[in-house]
């Protein structure tokens, strides 16, 4: 049973809905966005949480007011068996959905089993469709896998949804052609306006492109579009065109939803985030190592939530000079840092 807390809201009075659970901080791919280096400091394997102590603490976090949960990496495929842990969650009660971010690499094989054990919906991040730019943004082969992995997902039942981080000189000229696929398959395409996260080292403000530019390209290529009724605390921005098609725009970089964002995240070794530029993070896989009880673990993470004043993304618009959050040496010393330990 979750424990019976009341809501628990941050110092500006955002309660804590949504979890991000990232199962491992590896990748099988290393794209010029996130993961641009080739080598890393990887978090050790003995501290790597085992699923049953995810879902101990998934439900630990239920007390505290989770209802959602999305596993992430790196790349969550790369965790064996995950499907398993997907049906432990997706058993958890009052758990309103447990739902993936994936590059779509490991899919073709595991979608099936992954809708079995009770996933809700799945998304797939996808930046081009021609094969030789995958390979240099995302510095392997392998587009035609994430292909067949988009069309297993389909063929298993889980709606899906594209993430397709834009990048000037990289991809812009690919907006249209990402949507005509993503009408084919029946996904919904979400464009990124590109983040200076941690683990961006090449981070640009000339290669964003934000929010009115991608909304102009669109109109002029597919004609006019609709807002969709506000986008609550997720952070995409719902549009609509007249044959119905709907698509995002997640503008964390030119408009943040900080204001409204309910969401933590854990990394693959226990440590709670409740910012996805935040510092500092909470360790819980140490006293939940060394026995602590549910109910004061539900007290560290709730007292944490308690003090967050974190605008992260708000913080870094009021900046004078934008440039990348952090630099390859600082990112060596703390591998907390980087966007894909602590789950994009
Ligand atoms: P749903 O709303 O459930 O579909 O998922 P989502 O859009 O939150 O998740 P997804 O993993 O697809 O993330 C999409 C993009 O939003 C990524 O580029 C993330 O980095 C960005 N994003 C996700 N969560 C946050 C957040 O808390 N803050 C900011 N600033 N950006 C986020
Ligand atoms: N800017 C925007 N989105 C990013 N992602 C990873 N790095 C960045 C970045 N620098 C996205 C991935 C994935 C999601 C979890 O985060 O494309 O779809
Ligand atoms: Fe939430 Fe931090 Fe992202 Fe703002 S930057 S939306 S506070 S995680």
């Amino acid at each position: 049973m979750p424990l019976s807390e009341p809501l628990t809201e941050d110092t500006l009075g955002r309660p804590l809905r949504n979890l991000r659970i990232s199962v491992t901080d590896r990748c099988n791919l290393r794209c010029a966005y996130c993961m641009p280096e080739e080598e890393y400091t990887w978090l050790p394997r003995a501290r790597i949480l085992r699923f049953e102590e995810i879902t101990r603490l998934v439900r630990i976090f239920q007390g505290a007011g989770v209802h959602r949960v999305r596993l992430t990496g790196g790349e969550p495929l790369l965790r064996r068996n995950l499907d398993r842990l997907v049906a432990q969650l997706a058993a958890l009660e009052g758990l309103e959905e447990v739902t993936l971010t994936t590059n779509g690499l490991a899919l073709a094989d595991l979608a099936a089993d992954l809708a079995a054990a009770g996933l809700a919906r799945i998304t797939v991040s996808l930046d081009t469709l021609r094969p030789k730019r995958y390979r240099e943004l995302c510095r392997r082969d392998g587009l035609e896998r994430v292909r067949a992995g988009i069309a297993a997902a389909r063929a298993a039942g889980l709606p899906l949804k594209l993430n397709t981080v834009v990048m000037r000189g990289v991809n812009d000229d690919e907006v249209p052609a990402l949507l005509d696929y993503a009408r084919e398959v029946g996904a919904e395409l979400r464009y990124i306006e590109y983040m200076d996260v941690g683990g961006a080292t090449r981070w640009d403000q000339r290669r964003v492109v934000d929010r009115a530019e991608l909304l102009e390209r669109l109109e002029q290529a597919h004609g006019p579009l609709t807002p969709e009724p506000t986008r609550g605390n997720a952070p995409a921005e719902r549009f609509r065109f007249a044959d119905g098609v709907r698509i995002g725009i997640i503008a964390s970089t030119t408009s943040p939803f900080c204001d409204s964002c309910d969401r933590a995240r854990l990394t693959a070794d226990g440590r709670l985030f409740t910012c996805l530029y935040g510092r500092e993070g909470l360790d819980l896989l140490g006293p939940l190592r060394a026995g602590e009880s549910d109910e004061r673990l539900g007290e560290r993470l709730t007292r944490t939530w308690r003090e967050r004043s974190a605008r992260g993304a708000v913080e870094r618009l009021a900046l004078a000079e934008r440039r990348a959050l952090a630099a390859k040496p600082e990112l060596d010393d703390d591998p907390h840092l980087e966007m894909h330990t602590r789950g994009g």
